[in-house]
């Protein structure tokens, strides 16, 4: 298949000699050389997000952390902050695993605010909050930094959730300074690496409570989890080892280029693809909460996004279109996560100038 260089919002670029770690040969999952690789994981995940909480690596993508939220946090009710499609999933995923949830809804295009939060807080007796980092929808980036503050501060029980499924590993995060109970992510976003895997790091607080609710069923089970690293320092189920194999290489080459350089990396790419944004069209997000791994631009010149993509893959290069029905050909999205430097971005947008002519 020919190479497409992929600006999509994930899966994104994997570099051949990443790829590559995934076909050295099997090891047992119960051996000595499967427990020193995992330990070896973990131990990097601890110092490329500085990070004293716990890290867990799960065979499953990041979606498995919303059926983890609803079965192991929510003990009878979650707030759940709507500003785009994903976090629309976290909400229904708590509500259909049999739990109360509300939703806290803002238009596309805004984000969730600290006091959005605190108001509806004080008006019903909430266990859990769920919150999107990165919503790759509308690419907009809640501050969740100043939510997590805010929940705390004035709720110290209430357990704070959050999906940062296409920001970390790019955008720089730190659990305790978000004061976040779970975060999660997926390893085809901002990490590089092929679908397939899901990291989180969760709070002991989180274990605590996942402890106290019943009904978290097998493979969904934190404590389970927990428990198994616990006493073996391996994974409850069989896990995807060759994927492992690619993550402890990416992970030493994150921690070469390093947490701080890498965000810096993302914010140029993500200031120049605004600015040239700025040329004839508007961002998405509200400004101020733009993401730095993915612009959602909205479309005002009218100009026909899927035929630019069909133009752009004789060139080798794709992008995405608007997500959903609600966005197609309304905005369109450029990944800019990963792999992908500065010069990367600049040629894919003056490949997309010339295609219109601008
Ligand atoms: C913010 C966000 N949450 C969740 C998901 C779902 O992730 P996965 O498909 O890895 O389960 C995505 C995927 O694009 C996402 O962008």
């Amino acid at each position: 298949m020919s190479h497409k260089r992929l600006f999509i919002p994930g899966p994104t670029e994997a570099v051949p000699e990443v790829l590559g770690q995934q076909t050295q040969w099997l090891i047992g999952h119960r051996s000595k050389d499967y427990t020193a690789l995992y330990t070896g994981i973990i131990d990097k995940l601890h110092q490329y997000f500085e990070t004293r909480q716990h890290a867990t690596v799960l065979t499953a993508s990041g979606t498995i952390w919303m059926d983890i939220t609803a079965r192991n946090m929510v003990r009878k009710k979650a707030l759940a902050g709507v500003c785009g499609a994903f976090s629309q999933r976290m909400a229904n995923t708590i509500r259909d695993s049999g739990k109360e949830v509300t939703p806290l809804e803002v238009e596309w295009g805004k984000a969730i605010k600290p006091e959005m939060v605190l108001e509806e807080l004080a008006k019903d007796d909430y266990d859990t909050v769920a919150v999107v980092h990165n919503e790759t929808s509308t690419g907009v980036r809640n501050p969740i930094g100043e939510i997590g503050a805010a929940i705390k501060k004035e709720y110290p029980d209430v357990m704070f959730v959050v999906d940062a499924v296409s920001s970390a590993g790019g955008d720089h995060l730190v659990p305790e300074n978000l004061n976040t109970d779970i975060i999660f992510a997926s390893t085809q976003k901002c990490f590089a690496l092929p679908p397939g895997l899901s990291i989180a790091f969760y709070s002991d607080e989180a274990v605590e409570r996942a402890r106290s609710v019943p009904g978290r069923g097998f493979y969904t089970d934190l404590i389970a989890i927990h428990d198994y690293y616990g006493k073996k320092q391996q994974n409850p189920t069989t896990p995807n080892i060759s994927l492992m194999y690619a993550l402890t290489y990416q992970l030493d080459r994150m921690l070469a280029e390093g947490a701080q350089a890498r965000h810096q990396r993302h914010e140029a790419m993500a200031q120049y693809t605004r600015n040239w944004a700025a040329k004839d069209m508007e961002m998405f997000a509200e400004p101020g909460y733009e993401s730095i791994t993915v612009s959602t631009i909205a479309n005002t010149q009218g100009r026909d996004i899927a035929g630019l993509n069909g133009e752009l893959a004789k060139r080798g290069y794709q992008i995405a279109n608007g997500y959903g029905a609600k966005l197609k050909e309304k905005t369109f999205r450029i990944g800019h996560m990963g792999e992908w430097t500065l010069d990367d971005v600049k040629s894919l947008l003056w490949h997309i100038d010339e295609i219109w002519r601008r």
